[in-house]
Order: C-alpha cells, then structure tokens, then sequence
C-alpha cells in the first residue's frame, strides 16, 4: 500500500482535522443549528478542510502542523495573561507577534468544495442485501457509461463530454462516502457548470447508498483480478449467521473477535475448528443443506454473490478468508490452498512483518493472525493505510 516517509505524523493530523469537523457538526446538530440533508445532519459550509490535498503536499501539512501549534502558543499566552494577577501586556502583545509570524498554509491546499452530505455516513453496515440491490440498480442504469466492471468502458462512454473514470482504482477509497451520494442523487458538473455526470435524484437515499456499496464491492474484486492486492481495505459484509439452535446473529456482531469465512465446498479437514478464530461456513443458500461444516451457518445467496464481487472470481465454493477484530477483510485463501501464507494478506505494510511476533515455523494461520493483530488497519478516507 501507499506510504510516505511523513505517514507517521500526517495521519494523525488528518484524522485530527476529520474527528474536528465531524466533532463540529455533531455540536451543531446537537444544538439544533444545522438542517438535515438526505437523512442526516447538514454541512452548512461551502468549503471544508481537505485531509485529502494535505496527503499529496507535505510542504502544507507542515506548515500547518506548525501553525496549529503557533495558534497554541497564543492561545497559552492570551490565557495567562488573563489568569495573571497583574496585567501582563507583553504577553497580550506576543499573540499577534505570533499570529504574523505563523506559516500559515495555502488556504487554496487547505480547503475544498464541500456540500452538505461531505460528512455523511452509510447507515447500510455494508449489508449484503443492500450490496445486491446496488447491483440490480447499476446494471440498470449505470452499465451503460461506466461498464460492466466499472472500468468506464460502456458502449456510451465515448460520447460523454468527459470520460468517464475508472471506478475499480483507488478512487472510492479516496472519495468521502457522503460526496460520492452528493455526486450520485445531484449528478456533477465540469468548471462551467455544464453537465457531466447525469443527477439520478429519482434513486432515494438508501438505493443510493446500496449503489456506493455495491461499487466498493466490485472496485475491491477487479482490482484484486488486476494487481492481486486491494487499493484500501475492504469491510466485511454482514449477513445473518445461524449457530446451531441460538437465535440468529449479524455477522458483523463478532466484532472484536477474528473470523474465518469459509465458501462451502471445501473438503471436511480444512473446516476443523481453530479456537483462535470464529469459523462461519457460507452457503449459497440454494442448494440441498448438507449439515457440513462449521457450527455457524450464513445461508445467503446475496452474501455469497457480495464474497465472490470481492474476490473478483465466479468460482467461489472454498475461498476462505481471515477478518481481524475490528471487521476487516485481510487475508484470502484460495480454494483447495493446503495452508495459510503471509502471501494470503490483501493489504499489507511494505515495512513487512517486523512489528509482528514470530510464530513458530509452519504455523501460517499463526504468522498472518500475529500480523493481523499487530498491524491493525487504520483507515482514513484518502488517507494512507497498509
Ligand atoms: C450518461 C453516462 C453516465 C451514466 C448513465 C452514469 N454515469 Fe457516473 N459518471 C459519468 C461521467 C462522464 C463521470 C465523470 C464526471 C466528471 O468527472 O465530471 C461519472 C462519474 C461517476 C463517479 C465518480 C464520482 C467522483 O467522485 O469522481 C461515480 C462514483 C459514478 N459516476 C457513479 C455512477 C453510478 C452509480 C451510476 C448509475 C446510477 C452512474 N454513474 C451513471 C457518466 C455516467
């Protein structure tokens, strides 16, 4: 995955930036100061901050970093003069010292456009079902631009007045969900407002938000075929899981626990229970029950078509795949593969597996769990991740 020396530090300042804004808008809505846009609380600026321009320019992540820290200093400096029992003039005349001599960034790098879903969430949970809706919907009226595989090779393509852009790159993982439904429901406009994307406001929200899932499915599978690793990390789709006679759960309940999920088809042995992760056999769910397998059943033929979207492949009966504690997809295990390899990782570190202990030699399930557990994901909308 893609890293910088700077990742270190500039991580943490964008999520800085996304918790503020975020932190922001939930005070407002709180106080009752924004209005609601497709479900949820409002924007109410034209502009934001933009975590994503501060990634590619270091030199202005710098000096903002800098700045922030300048606009602490005065910020200390107004405070104890005023705790001061004495009037303390010079530090009152520090602070506008300070605010001239800060290097303040480019405000051109550091705000973008925003409207007022930036910050939306998908309240979908990457359901399965609502990743098979989205799919319905795309090949309905979206196939004819953007492709089959949403490469942007569609028979219309050639006559848009822009191209359209290749959805199976990195580009959902880049865009913030909230603009990608903007983009959706009000459609988008080249620098002189002319129309290039058509605006599909008759979807409603939830098709809408089915559609980016659907989207970010397909995106994770054809570049999985082309490159053999993600462009981001890819969650897991939840789908009701039966275990024996307890009442059903959502797959996405075990969260904190690692799972296992196995495609059925796979010879008995490889389906022996492994007490550091959970193991959940999923079926297609037309086929005759055979009672094999796992103690934990999803019988979906939604949630089999979104793991074979994932993986890229029509052939998915065996695939196995391990997700970590906080719900993401991290590693693939073909069919009939015998063992676990650090290769089985789709998302991974160029840094290797120095941070992760060492498991002993031929335990390959032991080396990618270690490897799991030590490099979580940490992922930021444009942000860098392993
Ligand atoms: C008539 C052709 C056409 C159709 C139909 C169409 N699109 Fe597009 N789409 C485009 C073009 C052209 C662009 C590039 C627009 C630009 O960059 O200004 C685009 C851009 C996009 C983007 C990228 C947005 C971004 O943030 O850069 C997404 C996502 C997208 N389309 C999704 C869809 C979905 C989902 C549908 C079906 C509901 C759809 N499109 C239907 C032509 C089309």
């Amino acid at each position: 995955m893609i890293r910088t020396p700077d990742a270190g530090w500039l991580d943490p300042l964008v999520g800085c930036l996304q918790r503020a804004q975020e932190g922001l808008l939930g005070l407002l809505a709180w106080a009752g100061l924004a209005g609601t846009s497709h479900g949820q609380a409002a924007w109410p600026w034209a502009l934001r901050l933009s975590g994503e321009h501060l990634l590619i320019d270091a030199g202005q992540a710098r000096r903002l970093a800098l700045t922030l820290l300048v606009l602490a200093l005065a910020a200390l400096a107004l405070g104890l003069a005023a705790l001061w029992r004495k009037p303390r003039w010079f530090l009152v005349a520090a602070v506008p010292l300070l605010l001239v001599a800060a290097p303040w960034p480019q405000a051109s790098v550091l705000f973008v456009p925003a409207v007022p879903t930036s910050f939306h969430r998908s309240p979908t949970g990457f359901d399965a079902v609502s990743i098979a809706r989205g799919g319905e919907l795309y090949a309905q009226h979206c196939v004819a631009c953007h492709g089959v595989d949403g490469r942007g090779q569609g028979p219309l393509a050639a006559a848009q007045p822009v191209w359209p852009p290749d959805l199976a790159g990195p580009l959902l993982w880049r865009r913030a969900d909230g603009e990608l439904l903007w983009r959706l429901l009000h459609g988008m406009q080249d620098r002189h407002g002319a129309a290039t994307m058509p605006a599909f406001a008759q979807l409603g929200d939830a098709d809408a938000w089915a559609l980016i899932d659907f989207m970010k499915a397909q995106a994770a599978g054809q570049s999985l075929r082309a490159t053999g690793a993600w462009a981001g990390p890819v969650g897991l789709p939840d789908v009701e899981v039966r275990c024996e006679a307890r009442p059903p759960r959502r797959l996405a309940s075990w969260r904190g626990q690692r799972l296992r999920i196995v495609a059925a088809g796979t010879p008995q042995a490889a389906l022996r229970e492994d007490p550091r992760v959970v193991t959940v056999l999923l079926r297609r769910g037309d086929e005759a029950a055979s009672g094999a397998g796992g103690e934990c059943v999803a019988e979906s033929s939604a949630a089999w078509h979104a793991f074979s979207l994932i993986a890229g492949t029509t052939a998915l009966a065996g695939t196995q795949w391990l997700v970590d504690r906080d719900g993401w997809l991290r590693a693939l295990g073909a069919p009939g593969q015998a063992a676990w390899s650090e290769d089985d990782l789709l998302c991974r570190t160029e840094a290797g597996s120095r941070s992760a202990p060492a498991a002993p030699p031929g335990d390959g399930l032991g080396a990618l769990i270690a490897r799991m557990d030590a490099e979580p994901v940490r992922f930021l909308k444009g942000g860098f991740v392993h």
